[in-house]
Formats: C-alpha cells, sequence, structure tokens
C-alpha cells in the first residue's frame, strides 16, 4: 500500500486514502456469510437508509459511484437532451462528464473568489441576462437551449452558497442538484450539505471522506424522484418476474459487500471529518506568513475539509505550486493541484462559460496537502517542518 515504509524507515504521506478501523471486516463477513452479495441486500437497504437518516432527507438510492448518481440525478431531475445545465467549471471532471451522458450541454459557472465556490453573482447574471422566458421555460438567448436545472459543486467539502443559488433556481423554475462527492459531513447554517435542494449525489470513491472501494449515493425528498432513480439504476425493470422494461435503463446499483463497508464507513463519518478538520486547522496555525494562503470556512459553514488547500504566492515563496508538489514529492509528502478547469479542459472547451477569472487563479496556484485521518501529530509535523525547508532553501536561494 501507498502508506508503507520504504529502507529510509520514512513512511509516505498520502493525500486522501481510505481508513479501514472500523467494523468493515465484521460486516463484509456478515454479508458474505448471508450470501446476499449482489445488488439486493440488507446491507443496502440499511446503508440508504442510514445515510438518509444523517444527512435528513426521505429517501436514499444508492449507486455503483459518484457520477452514475449524478448521470440519473439529471435523467430524475427531468433534464433532456439539448437542454443546459449550470455547473461549476472548478470540478473534477464527472460533473461535467454526467451532464454529457444526459445528452444535455454544460454552462460553466466561475468561483467566486472568497471560499472558491459556484459565485452567484453569475448565475443571477447568466439568468437575467443571458436568457429568457419563453412559453413557461427558460432558454438561452444564444444557443436557444431550454436552460433545466443548476448543479453547483461543494468544492473540497466547502459549502456552496445555497441560499443564494436556491434562490436563482426557485425564481427561473430550474431543478437543483447539488454535487456533494467532498461533502458528505459537511453543513451549512445548521442542516446537512444535500438535505435542502431537489437532490443531491454523494461518492464514496476511495479517497472520499467515507469509502466502500467504490459507490455513490442519490438523496432526495422527493418520492418521484426516489421511484424514477431506483427504477433507472436497475435496469428500467418493469415486472420483477419477467424481462420487461418499458425504457433503456442502467446497470447502476451498489452491492450488499460495498454496502456493508460503507455502512461500517458511516459509523466513523463525524470522527473522520474532525479529523481532516484538525488538520486542516494544524496548517494553517503552522503555516501561515510565508506565502501559503489556507482555505477557510465561510460563516455558517461547517466543510469536510476534505483536503487541507493553500494558494501559494510564487513571489512570496519563491516556488510555484508546482515547484513545491515536485520537492515535497521527493521528501515523500503527496500534494496535488486542483483540476484543470472545465472551460480549460479539451473534454469540456467547447461549452458556454461565465468566468470571471478565479479557478484559472485556483489552478495555477492551489495545493492540496496530506488529509487523510489517520496521519498521526507526528507526520503533520513532518509535512510543516518539509514544507518550512523548501520554502527556506528556496528563498536562500533568491536573496
Ligand atoms: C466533485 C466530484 N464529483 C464527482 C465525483 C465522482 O465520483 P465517483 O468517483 O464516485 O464516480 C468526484 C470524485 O471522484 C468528485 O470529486
Amino acid at each position: 500500500m501507498s502508506t508503507t515504509s520504504d529502507q529510509s524507515g520514512e513512511r509516505f504521506l498520502p493525500l486522501s486514502e481510505p481508513c479501514l478501523q472500523g467494523n468493515e471486516w465484521q460486516y463484509v463477513k456478515e454479508c458474505l456469510d448471508s450470501g446476499w452479495i449482489s445488488s439486493v441486500g440488507a446491507f443496502v437497504n440499511r446503508f440508504e437508509q442510514r445515510v438518509a437518516e444523517y444527512v435528513g432527507v426521505k429517501h436514499a438510492v444508492a449507486t455503483v459511484n459518484g457520477t452514475s448518481a449524478l448521470h440519473v440525478a439529471l435523467l430524475a431531475a427531468g433534464v433532456e437532451p439539448g437542454d443546459e445545465v449550470l455547473v461549476s467549471t472548478l470540478t473534477f471532471i464527472a460533473t461535467a462528464n454526467a451532464i454529457r451522458y444526459a445528452g444535455a450541454h454544460p454552462v460553466l459557472i466561475d468561483s467566486e473568489p472568497r471560499w472558491w465556490q459556484m459565485d452567484p453573482q453569475l448565475v443571477r447574471d447568466f439568468l437575467r441576462r443571458e436568457c429568457r422566458a419563453e412559453n413557461g421555460e427558460l432558454r438561452n438567448r444564444v444557443t436557444g437551449r431550454r436552460v433545466r436545472a443548476i448543479m453547483p459543486v461543494h468544492v473540497l467539502g466547502h459549502p456552496v452558497d445555497l441560499p443564494a443559488i436556491t434562490a436563482e433556481a426557485e425564481a427561473f423554475g430550474l431543478r437543483l442538484i447539488e454535487d456533494a462527492a467532498e461533502s458528505l459531513g459537511a453543513s451549512l447554517n445548521w442542516r446537512k450539505i444535500g438535505a435542502t435542494s431537489d437532490l443531491a449525489c454523494v461518492s464514496f470513491n476511495g479517497n472520499k471522506t467515507i469509502t466502500c472501494g467504490g459507490g455513490g449515493m442519490l438523496l432526495t425528498n422527493s418520492q418521484s424522484d426516489a421511484e424514477r432513480a431506483r427504477y433507472l439504476t436497475t435496469q428500467a425493470k418493469d415486472d420483477a418476474v419477467e424481462y420487461i422494461h418499458n425504457e433503456v435503463g442502467y446497470n447502476y446499483r451498489m452491492t450488499n459487500v460495498l454496502a456493508a463497508i460503507g455502512l461500517a464507513q458511516l459509523e466513523q463519518l463525524d470522527g473522520f471529518v474532525q479529523r481532516r478538520r484538525e488538520i486542516a486547522a494544524y496548517y494553517r496555525e503552522h503555516l501561515s506568513g510565508c506565502g501559503l494562503t489556507w482555505h477557510t470556512d465561510a460563516p455558517g459553514a461547517v466543510s469536510t475539509s476534505w483536503l487541507s488547500t493553500a494558494l501559494v504566492d510564487p513571489l512570496q515563496c519563491g516556488v510555484t505550486a508546482c515547484e513545491l508538489r515536485d520537492e515535497l514529492q521527493r521528501a515523500k509528502i503527496q500534494t496535488r493541484r486542483l483540476w484543470q478547469p472545465m472551460h480549460l479542459s479539451p473534454a469540456h472547451r467547447e461549452a458556454g462559460a461565465v468566468l470571471n477569472g478565479t479557478a484559472d487563479r485556483l489552478f495555477e496556484r492551489a495545493l492540496s496537502f496530506p488529509s487523510t485521518p489517520n496521519l498521526t501529530d507526528a507526520d503533520l509535523r513532518r509535512v510543516v517542518a518539509a514544507t518550512e525547508g523548501v520554502l527556506r532553501s528556496r528563498k536562500r536561494r533568491a536573496a
């Protein structure tokens, strides 16, 4: 595994990896003993029910991964081929890809500079200036396409300004689908992320706040959206006995074995989030004033601090984000830049975009540091010492 020590005895410090120290083995054994290892079983039901209770929604539908949850959420929300969906340009590519799987077109919205989330002002400007109402629908004036939904991403597990974005969605009759892949465990104004919009999707990928190895879940308070999602994720099966399918569906349901792991992980979620937040606070306390500016929480927001991320000022630090990453890699410390924004991605460059330069700046300067909950205090001291060492030597060289 990536955390094993080499001959020098120094452990590789990963960015974010699974911590499997709870009831995972016990629940997987129970699952295997039961013989129910496929996509139906008690663990799937229990996992769905517990995540729904934790977030505070009525329905949950477990899927094979977060991307499939996003795809099906769009379909359940009524997004059709040719529609447009507003989405954060600063995201992992799966969010924009899911819109394309639905045959729809992403409209890429930049981040606000303070918390790095979808900028509500840009959403407002686009909907008010670039769109017009026609026969009870909203259409993009330039493309003529129907605008159907907004899909904000809680980047790095920090809440989007949901009240502002929800107000826009409601004013224009748009469906609101949250990409909460990185934010299971976050809250805004005392409500858990995922509880307040039409649909929300989480991911249980290996690097997320909790993991099943791979998995996802769609959350909603709407019974009809939940039923539609359940139907579409089980091959659109219209008859429990006969092979009758009135539509093209998907084989997207999570297996019982993975749900067993997920259930054990969920029991540890609050502890994991607390530790990720402690790690973020540690870096902020010990690595500030040296040209690194750390991401913090907005008022009323409790982030999962999924990744601890700083902006690297090359003038003050004497290094760019990429150079710092490469130096720390030599010290067996993994750091990562943020994703290439979707408006720069060859896969989505054709999409419409409403930009203010923030995502470009974040792409150039942001660097995420090791954030795995099982990092020890000694590991964190090592990260701080190594980073200070790089910055000191670069400054000496520059002097
Ligand atoms: C913001 C975001 N959206 C979607 C996904 C896709 O989730 P999955 O890998 O479970 O398909 C991820 C992470 O993988 C993500 O970080």
